[in-house]
């Protein structure tokens, strides 16, 4: 695995220990109040990002083209920006909400992004 690929795959790593770490803890704890946070983290960073590696793995000619690239960048840090503001909301701090909110809306924007990347690469008559 190259580039975006890579990237990709190797962040759903990181997100997947982090959010699984966060899953144990709050088993432990018996306090589920990061529910939203653990799952966001599960099902966006480690499984829709492992997803998004495997797609730029088997489709090359999207991962060289730059809007991967503006992809990758746009949805990892709107990712951060949701898991850091839903976990401050969660944790008692509502003023963190804004940050939450525009992180989901530019991640939004970014799966719009990869909408269209993914629909040409795999509509393309090889
Ligand atoms: C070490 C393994 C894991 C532990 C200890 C763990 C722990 C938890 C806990 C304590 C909850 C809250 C349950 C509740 O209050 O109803 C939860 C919810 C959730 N977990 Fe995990 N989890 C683990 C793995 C995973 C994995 C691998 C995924 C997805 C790939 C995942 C996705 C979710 C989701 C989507 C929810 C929300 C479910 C709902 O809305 O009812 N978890 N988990
Ligand atoms: C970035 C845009 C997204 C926003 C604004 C968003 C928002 C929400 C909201 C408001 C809830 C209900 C939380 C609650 O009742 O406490 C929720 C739950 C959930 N969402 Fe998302 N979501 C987004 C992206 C996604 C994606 C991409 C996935 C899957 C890949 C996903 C999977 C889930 C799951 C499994 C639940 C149930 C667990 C929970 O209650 O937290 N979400 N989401």
């Amino acid at each position: 695995m190259n580039g975006v690929a890579r990237v990709f795959f190797l962040s759903s790593l990181v997100f997947g220990l982090a959010g699984l770490t966060l899953g144990n803890i709050m088993a432990a704890s018996h306090d589920h109040s990061q529910l939203p946070t653990h799952a966001h983290t599960m099902v966006i960073g480690w499984v829709s990002f492992a997803i998004f590696g495997m797609f730029y793995h088997q489709f090359p000619a999207a991962a060289a083209n730059k809007l991967a690239k503006v992809h990758l960048v746009v949805a990892e840090v709107s990712l951060l920006a949701i898991l850091i503001g839903l976990y401050m909301l969660y944790g008692g701090n509502k003023s963190a909400e804004p940050i939450a909110a525009i992180g989901a809306i530019v991640y939004a924007v970014s799966f719009a992004l990869f909408t269209y990347i993914a629909w040409c690469a795999v509509s393309a008559k090889r």
